[in-house]
């Protein structure tokens, strides 16, 4: 079985993207989605993106490694009435199945960084981009200190050391890396551009019940408590994740969570 999509099929992502729902919407709506658009949304989950997209007007295809996620997005997409989305099972890494120059818009938030081989997911995000099109990435940014960098940092802690040759997911978050990558795929640098951006999530549960939802459904928190259980150590692990979610939490009332996370946003002009 692939690792990577092992890690995401072990939980239920569809838990934690219940909580973007608001900042998924706000975003399409920011980086210019129309009617008519023909949009890849790679990595996309059960669709935080494509499915506001769709709502837009635009003709979306969501490709996901996570077979469960795919299955969510298309039931979310039938319940909808959204005739022109579907998702469908496929790797960042190798987009064999879709032609070149075939989207006008890429758009990939927090997902294509999780996939290996960083070099060729740039590769194929270019390559399925039309001439004149665009790739737009949302990356978590490594030692930024909101929220999901802090999820990852701290898990890490309590997890065996990756094996020799691991990228780290989080250096899509580091702009010369990101630059490396896309020029590597033929993209001028002068093309590639980056703003600092904000993903909120909120939940009508106090911040332990999210951590719970993170510890129970996310892939990379349940593989930390697993490693943690095995030292003795998930009990340790549990409060500093609750001290992190309590300390981030912007909520008015201590019994809901609303947390801001920052994020890169790379635009790449195809
Ligand atoms: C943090 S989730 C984000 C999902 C979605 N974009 C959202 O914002 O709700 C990461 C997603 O990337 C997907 N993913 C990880 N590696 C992938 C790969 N190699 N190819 C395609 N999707 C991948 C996972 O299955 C998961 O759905």
């Amino acid at each position: 079985m692939n690792p990577n999509k092992a890690l995401w099929e072990k939980g239920d992502f569809t838990r934690i993207a219940a909580t973007m729902r608001e900042s998924g919407e706000a975003l399409v709506n920011r980086i210019g989605v129309t009617r008519g658009l023909k949009v890849l949304d790679l990595g996309c989950g059960d669709g935080t993106t494509a499915v506001p997209a769709a709502k837009l007007g635009a003709d979306v295809l969501g490709v996901d490694i996570a077979r469960n996620l795919v299955e969510a997005g298309n039931k979310r997409a039938k319940e909808m009435g959204l005739m022109n989305l579907r998702f469908q099972e496929g790797d960042a890494t190798n987009l064999s199945e879709l032609a070149n120059h075939s989207f006008d818009l890429v758009v990939s938030i927090f997902g294509a960084m999780f996939a290996p081989k960083p070099f060729d997911v740039a590769r194929e995000m270019v390559r399925v981009t039309r001439p004149r099109g665009q790739i737009v990435m949302g990356n978590w940014i490594p030692g930024d200190p909101t929220l999901v960098a802090q999820i990852l940092k701290i898990s890490s802690a309590y997890t065996p050391p990756p094996p020799e040759g691991f990228i780290s997911p989080m250096t899509w978050g580091i702009e010369s890396n990101v630059i490396e990558r896309f020029v590597a795929a033929g993209v001028p640098k002068e093309k590639i551009s980056f703003v600092r951006d904000t993903f909120t999530f909120n939940s009508s549960s106090a911040p332990a019940g999210l951590v719970a939802e993170f510890r129970n459904y996310y892939g990379p928190t349940m593989n930390a408590f697993e490693a943690a259980e095995k030292n003795g150590r998930a009990a340790d692990l549990q409060k500093e994740l609750e001290e992190l979610f309590n300390s981030q939490n912007k909520s008015p009332s201590k019994d809901a969570t609303s947390i801001p996370a920052t994020f890169l946003r790379v635009t790449v002009a195809v």
